[in-house]
């Protein structure tokens, strides 16, 4: 990333991309210092691609089904990303587990948001499992990728409470407004270059 040029984005989504358009409108409001240079989807009818079109950025649908493995799979999309000099990775509702080949090519340098604090409840429906397990306070966790499910070095965290009478939909859309102020301080402070990785450790500069 050079000095001056704002940072270049590469989102992942696979869904309806409320994170994705929470991104758009602060970078268009100035108050994120970035560009998306692409949007790429492994799904052809995920939301997040009209919203996407609509702000004339990128779009690649990049499915599943034509790749034999996962590997394979992530080999392409690092020459995507490579393709659009993106320097920053940001996984906003990608439906994928990423192997070695997608991390190694971005150490440091890619983003998840979890609907839940992190290490509780990783995988699937973790909105769900804290439910289940009856904790008082949830929320969301904003990390960079390793070769796990939802154990690289933590970045930021917010907590929403959890109230008596939640669903699992009730609790995420509560979360969900949580995830897209995270996400973009997150990407604020790394665009800025606020960010060090000091092991699992995150220090963030003011
Ligand atoms: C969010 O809840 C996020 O935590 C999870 O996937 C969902 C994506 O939602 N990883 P959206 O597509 O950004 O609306």
């Amino acid at each position: 990333m050079s000095a001056n040029a704002p940072c270049r984005l590469g989102v992942l989504v696979s869904g309806s991309g409320t994170n994705l358009q929470a991104i758009i409108d602060r970078i268009e409001s100035g108050e994120i210092r970035a560009e998306i240079a692409c949007v790429i989807s492994n799904r052809a009818d995920a939301y997040a691609l009209t919203r996407a079109a609509r702000h004339g950025i990128p779009v690649v649908v990049h499915e599943n089904s034509s790749f034999s493995d996962r590997r394979s799979y992530d080999a392409a999309t690092v020459e995507i990303l490579r393709r659009h000099e993106v320097d920053l990775v940001i996984l906003a509702g990608f439906m994928r587990i990423l192997t070695d080949v997608m991390v190694n090519a971005f150490p440091n340098a890619i983003m998840n948001i979890h609907p839940a604090l992190l290490p509780s409840f990783q995988g699937l429906h973790a909105q769900q499992q804290a439910l289940d397990y009856g904790v008082r306070y949830s929320g969301c966790t904003v990390h960079f990728v390793d070769c796990g499910t939802d154990t690289g070095p933590i970045i930021m965290q917010s907590v929403v409470p959890v109230e008596q009478d939640d669903t699992e939909e009730t609790l995420s859309a509560r979360i969900q407004k949580a995830e897209h102020q995270t996400f973009a301080a997150a990407i604020k402070l790394f665009v800025e270059g606020k960010i060090r990785v000091d092991g699992r450790r995150v220090r963030i500069s003011d």
